[in-house]
């Protein structure tokens, strides 16, 4: 089975790279969106987000492009580029061909950094930016501990990985749930959040998982989602954690999904504890998903009772990220 899903990319802002991992200089080539990227930042600092192929005569900006001052040079005959996508060098011409002379010549992309990655803006026909990318001040602050990231690469797309969160019955069955969890689904344009009280298996001094069905807490969580590509959670027991979930199409049939997770460095060593062991608990619940997620089609009429979360109020919402 190939293409499981006919469904468009939808719009939106998406993580491409943590910021950490692309210094000054770096060029790397990416393939999100279902295109081909190059990924830079130039000397000054800026993370620039470029379509790969150089209009002159087609190489990959990001096989061996090199970056000079704010820009980047081709490796093929070494026209230079910016981050606006204009050319503004072609070394051995005499005169700038008429086709890029003050006009973008390549596919360039809104960049954004914050919360410790970089982020562009996808839309089909280029429309600009229509929401911003939520800040979150845990993840800026030298009182949390640095971010710890997991990422994996699922066949499946964003409105399927997402509906996972309403579909509350999934829970018991999959993840072992004691109870179905029951949270009041807000949205408010590109968000939705939804927060939720429910029992959790108890966690031992030693930040083992009781899952023998005899011991559970009360945890309060709190899921938002701003646009397809950013959520964000924010557990709370007895200790703090919160994780920032982001999700990449990287064409319409494939996805590069990242949970990074940050807890106050000041925490008790026990509260470290059960905040680790929740954290595995998530990291876990993924790898339950990801079988069903990869191995299912999407019905655009289920079958749905009484008993299933709001998945129709879910997909109306989701609709609104599919650009015409
Ligand atoms: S192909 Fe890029 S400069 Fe020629
Ligand atoms: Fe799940």
């Amino acid at each position: 089975m190939n293409n499981r899903y006919n469904k468009p990319i939808p719009c939106g802002w998406f993580a491409i790279e943590y910021s950490k991992d692309l210094a000054p200089k770096d060029v790397k080539p990416l393939t999100y969106f279902g295109r081909d990227l190059v990924l830079f930042r130039t000397e000054s600092g800026e993370a620039v987000i470029l379509d790969a192929h150089c209009p002159h005569l087609g190489a990959h900006l990001g096989h061996g492009g090199e970056v000079h001052g704010e820009n980047i040079a081709c490796p093929f005959h070494a026209w230079e580029f910016d981050g606006r996508g204009f050319c503004t060098k072609v070394p051995y011409a005499k005169n700038m061909p008429p086709k890029v002379v003050d006009k973008q010549a390549i596919g360039r992309y809104p960049v954004v950094e914050v919360n410790q990655m970089i982020w562009a803006w996808y839309h089909p026909e280029g429309a600009a930016p229509m929401w911003e990318v939520e800040r979150h001040a845990e993840l800026h602050s030298d009182e949390w501990t640095p971010m710890d990231t997991y990422d994996w690469q699922i066949n499946s797309i964003i409105q399927e990985t997402g509906e996972n969160a309403v579909d509350i019955a999934h829970f018991v069955t999959v993840h072992g749930s004691p109870e179905m969890p029951d949270g009041k689904v807000t949205i408010e344009g590109y968000r939705r959040w939804t927060i939720m009280d429910s029992q959790q298996h108890a966690i031992d001094e030693q930040g083992n998982v009781d899952l023998s069905g005899e011991n559970y807490d009360q945890g309060r969580l709190e899921t938002y989602s701003f646009g397809p590509g950013q959520t964000f959670q924010k557990f709370s027991r007895m200790f703090d954690i919160v994780m920032m979930g982001t999700i990449t199409p990287i064409d319409d049939q494939n996805i590069h999904m990242r949970f990074s997770f940050s807890m106050p460095k000041q925490q008790t060593s026990e509260h470290t504890l059960y905040a680790n062991a929740f954290r595995d608990e998530i990291v876990r619940q993924v790898g339950q998903d990801i079988p069903i997620w990869e191995n299912k089609v999407y019905l655009e009429e289920p079958t749905l009772c009484d008993g299933d979360g709001p998945i129709a109020r879910y997909r109306k919402w989701f609709d609104q990220f599919y650009a015409a």
